[in-house]
C-alpha cells in the first residue's frame, strides 16, 4: 500500500478547509507538520483503567508501542475504549462485552486510522476488542498485558484458583478473615492479569495461536521487561502490516480457528474460550459451530501443567519456553501454514522454540492428563449443547447419575444452599437455572457454585453441577456450563425439577434427564418466562438481542462486519 492509498489521507491529506480542520485540532497536542505527511496512522486501542486492575499498567505499554510506531515511520494515536474489569463490574463484565465491542468497532471506523494495536488483558477486554476490530477488518495486532507474577503466602504459591479453595476453607472456619486479608496482598503482588490458565491467559494464548500477536505474547509476565519489548516490537510491526495491507481476515482463517481450539485443549484453557471464539468467528465471517470444538479437542491431551487443570503458573510456563514451546509440541497436529501478524507462518514462529522444563510442558506422547481440555455435551438437558472441562473435573464423576437439586435462580441458590434441611448428598446433581445470557442477564461466572456447607464439613470436594451460566477460567470441578437453550427461553432445562434423575456421561458426551418427552412438554405448558431484567437502556437492548451461548452470545445485529468505509462525510 502506498501512502496515497492510506485511509488516513482522507482526513489529513485533504486540502482546503477540511484538511485544515483535521490537522489543526490535532496540532493542539504539539504534533509538527511532518507527522501528517502520509505516515500510516496507528490507533492504539487502550483498555487502561484503574477499575480494571489487570490492565492498570497499560499506559506504560502504550508508550512502548508508540516508540515502535515512531521508529517504523508511523504516527501513533492512543485512544481509550470501554474497559471491562472482571472483578469489580456488576452484575458481570460479560454483560458489557458486546457493548465494548461496539465502542471499539465504531471508534476505529470513525477515525483516521490505518492500522490498530489492541491492548488487551483482563478476560473480556480481549474478545471485545478483537470482535470490534474484526467488524472493521484493518491491519491489527494484539499486545496482551501479561500475567501477574506468582503470588506467595507462608512459603506456598498462591493464585486466583486458590480463591475457590479459600472460599471452602472459610466456610469450614479453617481460614480467618485476617488471614484472607494478608493473602489478598500476597496473591496480587504485581501488575498483570490472573496468573493461572484462567480466561485472560486462555485469551492471550488464543491470540497467539490465532496468529494475532508476535510470538511469545501469551506468557511473558506483565512485570517482565520483555513484555515492554514485545509492545515496542508490535508497534514497529503494525506499520509494516499497514504497508502490506495484512488485514485481520487474511490471518483469521478457518484453519487459524482450528489451531486455537486445539491449543486451548492442550493447555487446559478456559471454558469461556468457546463462547468468545464463536463470537469472534461470527464477526470475521468464519463458519465455526459449537459442534466443531469436540472433534478438534477430543484427541488432544493436556500438556501444559498449569492451574486450574495442573500445578504450575503462567510465570512457570514462560520460563519453560512459553506458548511457542507448546505449539512446537503440537507441530504434527496444527495447521502449520497459517500466516501470522509478523508475516511468517505459525510453524516458522515456533520452529526454534524449546521446552526448558518438561514438568511444566509435557509431550503429546506422555501428557499430564489424557483428558482433553474441553468436551461438548448433548442430550435432552441441553438441546443445543453444553460445555464441560474434563481436565479440571473429577474422574469419578465423569459418568454419574444422581437426583437433581434445582435452584430456580441465584437468589434461590444463596438462600438454600447452606440450609441444614436441604435434601442433598454427594450423589446429588446441583442445577442452577436462569444465569444464562438473557436470564441473568449477562451470563455470570457462577456455574461452579460452592457446595453445601454440610457436605464440605464432611470432606466432600466435588459434585456434578449444571447451569446455563459460565465459570471463571480459574475455577474447577465437575461443572457443566453454557446449557443451551438457557432456562429463560423455555427449553427443556427450564422445566427440570428437583428429584429428576440426571445422567452425565462425559466419555459419550451426553447429558440426559430421565423424563419423557411427553412429560417435558406437559411441564412446558405451565412454564412462565422470568420477568425481564430491564426495561430501558443497554441492558434492555442486550436482553432483546443477545443470542444463545452455543453461537457465542453476541448481539444478533452485530454479527459480521461493515468494513472500514465511512459511509457519510459531513465535511
Ligand atoms: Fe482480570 Fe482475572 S480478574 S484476568
Amino acid at each position: 500500500m502506498n501512502e496515497q492509498n492510506l485511509r488516513s489521507r482522507n482526513w489529513f491529506g485533504r486540502k482546503g478547509k477540511d484538511g485544515f480542520i483535521y490537522r489543526a485540532w490535532m496540532k493542539n497536542q504539539g504534533f509538527p507538520d511532518y507527522e501528517f505527511n502520509g505516515k500510516p496512522v496507528i490507533g492504539i486501542c487502550n483498555t487502561w483503567s484503574e477499575l480494571t486492575p489487570c490492565n492498570a499498567h497499560f499506559r506504560d505499554l502504550a508508550e512502548k508501542v508508540k516508540h515502535g510506531v515512531y521508529e517504523a515511520g508511523g504516527f501513533p494515536v492512543e485512544f481509550p475504549v470501554t474497559s471491562l474489569g472482571e472483578t469489580l463490574m456488576k452484575p458481570t463484565a460479560m454483560l458489557y462485552r458486546n457493548l465494548a465491542s461496539m465502542d471499539v468497532e465504531e471508534s476505529i471506523r470513525a477515525n483516521p486510522i490505518d492500522g490498530v494495536v489492541l491492548l488487551c488483558g483482563c478476560d473480556k477486554t480481549t474478545p471485545s476488542l478483537v470482535m470490534g476490530a474484526c467488524s472493521v477488518n484493518l491491519p491489527t495486532i494484539v499486545v496482551s498485558g501479561g500475567p501477574m507474577l506468582t503470588g506467595h503466602y507462608e512459603g506456598k504459591s498462591i493464585a486466583t484458583s486458590d480463591v475457590w479453595r479459600l472460599q471452602a476453607l472459610y466456610k469450614e472456619n479453617q481460614v480467618s478473615q485476617d488471614q484472607m486479608i494478608t493473602m489478598e496482598a500476597a496473591m496480587c503482588r504485581s501488575a498483570g492479569h490472573c496468573a493461572v490458565m484462567g480466561t485472560a491467559s486462555s485469551m492471550a494464548s488464543m491470540i497467539e495461536s490465532l496468529g494475532l500477536s508476535l510470538p511469545g505474547n501469551a506468557a511473558i509476565p506483565a512485570a517482565d521487561s520483555r513484555r515492554k519489548t514485545l509492545a515496542q516490537l508490535s508497534g514497529l510491526r503494525i506499520v509494516e502490516m499497514v504497508k502490506e495491507n495484512l488485514t485481520l481476515s487474511k490471518i483469521l482463517t478457518r484453519e487459524a480457528f482450528e489451531n486455537a481450539i486445539m491449543v486451548n485443549a492442550a493447555i487446559g484453557g478456559s471454558t469461556n474460550f468457546v463462547i468468545h471464539l464463536l463470537a469472534i468467528a461470527g464477526r470475521i465471517g468464519v463458519d465455526l459451530t459449537l459442534k466443531d470444538f469436540d472433534p478438534l479437542s477430543r484427541n488432544i491431551p493436556l500438556i501444559a501443567n498449569i492451574q486450574p487443570s495442573g500445578k504450575y503458573f503462567m510465570e512457570d510456563l514462560f520460563y519453560a519456553g512459553g506458548l511457542p514451546a507448546v505449539l512446537k509440541e503440537l507441530d504434527k497436529i496444527l495447521h502449520r501454514d497459517c500466516i501470522t501478524v509478523n508475516g511468517k507462518t505459525i510453524s516458522e514462529n515456533y520452529e526454534n522454540a524449546k521446552c526448558y522444563n518438561p514438568d511444566v510442558i509435557a509431550t503429546v506422547e506422555e501428557p499430564f492428563n489424557a483428558s482433553t481440555g474441553l468436551a461438548i455435551l448433548h442430550g435432552n438437558v441441553c438441546e443445543n449443547g453444553a460445555v464441560i472441562k474434563p481436565s479440571a473435573a473429577s474422574e469419578h464423576l465423569m459418568q454419574h447419575t444422581g437426583k437433581a437439586v434445582v435452584f430456580e435462580d441465584i437468589e434461590d441458590y444463596k438462600a438454600r444452599i447452606d440450609d441444614d434441611n436441604l435434601d442433598v448428598d454427594e450423589n446429588s446433581v446441583l442445577v442452577l437455572k436462569n444465569v444464562g445470557p438473557k436470564g441473568y442477564p449477562g451470563m455470570p461466572e457462577v456455574g461452579n457454585m460452592g457446595l453445601p456447607k454440610k457436605l464440605l464439613l464432611r470432606g466432600i470436594t466435588d459434585m456434578v453441577r449444571i447451569s446455563d451460566g459460565r465459570m471463571s477460567g480459574t475455577g474447577f470441578g465437575t461443572v457443566v456450563l453454557h446449557v443451551s437453550p438457557e432456562a429463560a427461553t423455555g427449553g427443556n432445562f427450564s422445566v427440570i425439577q428437583t428429584g429428576d434423575i440426571i445422567t452425565l456421561d462425559v466419555p459419550n458426551r451426553s447429558l440426559h434427564v430421565d423424563v419423557s418427552d411427553e412429560e417435558l412438554q406437559r411441564r412446558k405448558q405451565n412454564w412462565k418466562p422470568p420477568k425481564p431484567g430491564a426495561e430501558r437502556g443497554y441492558v434492555s437492548l442486550y436482553i432483546n438481542h443477545v443470542e444463545q451461548s452455543h453461537v457465542g452470545a453476541d448481539l444478533d445485529f452485530l454479527k459480521g462486519g461493515s468494513g472500514s468505509e465511512v459511509t457519510r462525510d459531513s465535511h
